[in-house]
């Protein structure tokens, strides 16, 4: 049974479909905490589904490493298999990333490396996109860089609101986040592997190219 520590910052509307997940006997993992950097209102559904839960708010901190080095502590108190930032809207720091190794999990509403960021849905349309995407990918101590475990492609519909997109794109994450999960305990998805795997280098602009 792998064990999850689910990291929020908001509603936490993706956490509560994990949690209705591993309510299935069956399911593979467990949410054994949730934590947060602020008083998220997802900190609910762990009261709701009797899980402990942790917060370590950025600003109580006078950096970010010192925010991470806390950060670390409470996650150590949970053996964590595996720790899922879902709607975590803070940049772990690499030394945190580094004493997690190849264990945290990111979720993300647009297909990277589209769009990556804090702004992913606003940013998709302003782009006039027809389509963004969903993405789950490994952390690495970039802004959205870390390699791709999954990712689908989702309509941005004319007229839409930022609202009805970023709804279509969370129903897709919650499916691929759940699918993420059962294959790194069915042992489909070595995360260990991934992490080792020689990363594709982005394309160099042609000559006369413009980078932008
Ligand atoms: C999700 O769409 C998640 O991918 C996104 O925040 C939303 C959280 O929703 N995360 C990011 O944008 C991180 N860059 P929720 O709180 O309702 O689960």
């Amino acid at each position: 049974m792998l064990r999850l520590v689910v990291l929020i910052s908001g509603g936490g509307s993706n956490l509560r479909a994990l949690l209705e997940a591993s309510r299935d006997a069956e399911f593979p993992a467990r949410v054994v905490a949730i934590g947060a950097d602020r008083d998220a209102d997802g900190l609910a559904h762990a009261e709701e589904f009797g899980i402990p839960s942790f917060v370590v708010p950025f600003g109580a901190f006078p950096d970010r490493a010192a925010w991470g080095e806390e950060l670390l502590a409470q996650l150590d108190q949970w053996d964590a298999d595996l720790v899922i930032l879902s709607g975590f809207m803070r940049l772990l720091p690499p030394a945190t990333v580094r004493a997690l190794g190849p264990t945290v999990l990111n979720t993300h509403p647009a297909y990277l490396p589209e769009f990556p960021g804090a702004h992913a849905v606003r940013d998709a349309l302003r782009a006039g996109a027809e389509q963004t995407g969903a993405s789950v990918i490994l952390v690495d101590d970039g802004v959205d860089t870390g390699p791709v475990l999954a990712q689908e492609r989702v309509p941005i519909h004319p007229g839409d609101s930022e609202g009805a997109v970023h709804d279509r794109i969370k129903l897709v994450e919650r499916r691929l986040l759940v699918d993420v999960v059962l294959a790194i305990a069915n042992g489909e998805l070595d995360l260990a592997a991934v992490a080792r795997a020689p990363r594709p280098e982005t394309p160099a602009p042609t000559p006369g190219e413009d980078p932008a």
